[in-house]
């Protein structure tokens, strides 16, 4: 994992098994069952990697031969929150990475004609010394991206405590996010080339929460 050259709080998982299965979820030929399972799984995986950095402290411990001092993650509870709807098929892989991670929701739709997102649900665990991360597999205007990050603001949460996490994100989309939330890190498997007319993010996957879900 390293920051992007263009991009300081962007990290880009270039690992191998992140990599190969996004590529299986980019096809057109993947179906509904599939996509959701290497979603998960690669939620899961890049889950590993956005911990990495949790501090730690030690416990004492008897094993059954001795007392020994023993790594543990610092007492620092976890929040998973999705951006609806897409972001729920990402937050089933880190809650079985973190299964005791508190859960929260934030729905936005956006208003045709001003092009903004519109809060329709923000449902939040408490703020009180939590890490917060973000999830929402695309990261393409990055106009939900902002409203959420300004929504856990709002809530008590600052930008030290949140991760954004994303399968996919366009140029655009981490230029828009840095100019608003320049100290939140940004966790992605892939930066694709650019958005289209319709800011669909290309060469992409197509619309996540339709493929997630199984709708049109
Ligand atoms: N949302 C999606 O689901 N796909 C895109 O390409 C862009 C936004």
């Amino acid at each position: 994992m390293s920051a992007h050259p263009n991009f300081p709080n962007l990290h880009v998982l270039d690992h191998p098994l992140i990599q190969h299965k996004l590529s299986k979820m980019r096809s057109r030929e993947t179906t509904t069952i599939k996509f959701r399972l290497l979603l998960k799984e690669i939620a899961l995986l890049m889950g590993y990697e956005i911990t990495r950095n949790l501090p730690m402290t030690t416990e004492r411990v008897e094993t059954p031969l001795t007392t020994m001092d023993a790594p543990v993650i610092d007492g620092r509870k976890l929040a998973v929150v999705s951006i609806l709807r897409a972001g729920l098929g990402m937050a089933d892989g880190l809650l079985e990475l973190v299964p005791a991670a508190r859960v929260g929701h934030v729905g936005l739709y956006r208003d045709h004609d001003t092009k903004q997102p519109v809060e329709y649900l923000v449902k939040l665990p408490s703020a009180e010394g939590r890490l917060f991360v973000l999830v929402d597999p695309m990261l393409a205007t990055g106009n939900s991206a902002v409203h959420a990050v300004d929504v856990l603001n709002r809530h008590g949460v600052p930008d030290e405590n949140i991760r954004f996490m994303a399968l996919v994100a366009a140029p655009e989309g981490v230029a828009q996010f840095n100019k608003s939330h320049p100290n939140v890190p940004v966790y992605v498997a892939s930066l694709d080339e650019k958005l289209d007319e319709n800011a669909y993010i290309v060469p992409g996957l197509g619309d996540a929460g339709d493929r997630i879900f199984g709708t049109k």
